[in-house]
């Protein structure tokens, strides 16, 4: 998989590229990460790539020319064997991103991610796209950490990355229930080292060696976790 990510700051990406989860996704050859600068897109001396918006208003907008520019030059980079690419920006007016959408994006083999800076990008932009994505109602200085969250959840994802089953036990995996349908939990808790610290002991199932007993009452601590915090997500279950 190739995940592409335009950017305004593309030194912001260094350390993440460095990351453990990146890198080994590029030693197991499972992953390209190309970071790319938006602004060496951008024509004229200043190579300026906002400006300020049509109608007035705060701020300064992402102006069409360079980005397109960029995606077009990524996009005829996509190696002839990618079968799928998909193209999204990220902005605080996208869809809610969640492990549901990570999951689907292991699917693709060219992800291009645009990240907006300043107010916002110019309009006509997200028309160039498949998708938008916004990582939670709040706002960001840039998409730059959302694109670094939403490669991140994809590349874990990724063949050799996670060990057997902590993908599917982790917060917001999937459970199937007898009748078909499935439940979305957030993780049970888990404890290490020492079994007593400081008077706080680890439940008593969990060193008892019972792998069924463990099992059902991680299940059971999965559910009622999930009912506390996140209720939406027994509701939101199909
Ligand atoms: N850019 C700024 N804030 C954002 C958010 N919450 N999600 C995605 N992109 C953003």
């Amino acid at each position: 998989m190739k995940i592409s990510i335009l950017t305004i700051c593309p030194e912001l990406f260094d350390s993440f590229a460095a990351s453990h989860v990146i890198r080994r996704a590029k030693e197991l050859g499972q992953l390209e990460l190309n970071i790319v600068d938006i602004r060496s897109y951008a024509k004229g001396s200043y190579r300026q790539i906002d400006d300020s918006p049509f109608g007035g208003g705060n701020g300064l907008i992402l102006r069409c020319g360079p980005v397109l520019d960029a995606l077009a030059a990524v996009l005829q980079e996509t190696d002839a064997n990618a079968n799928r690419t998909y193209v999204a920006a990220l902005t605080p007016s996208g869809v809610p991103y969640s492990q549901g959408t990570a999951e689907s994006l292991m699917a693709v083999d060219h992800l291009v991610l645009i990240c907006g800076h300043y107010e916002g990008m110019d309009e006509r932009i997200y028309s160039h796209v498949d998708g938008l994505i916004s990582i939670g109602d709040y706002v960001l200085t840039g998409g730059e950490l959302p694109a670094m969250v939403v490669a991140d959840s994809v590349a874990r994802l990724l063949p050799g990355n996670l060990k057997k089953g902590s993908a599917e036990e982790e917060s917001f995996s999937v459970l199937n229930r007898e009748d078909g349908s499935q439940l979305r939990l957030l993780e049970y808790p888990q404890y290490t080292q020492p079994a007593d610290f400081r008077g706080e002991k680890v439940p008593e199932v969990l060193l008892s060696g019972n792998h069924e007993a463990i099992r059902a009452y991680r299940q059971a601590e999965a559910l009622r976790i999930t009912k506390e915090r996140r209720p939406d997500l027994l509701r939101d279950s199909d």
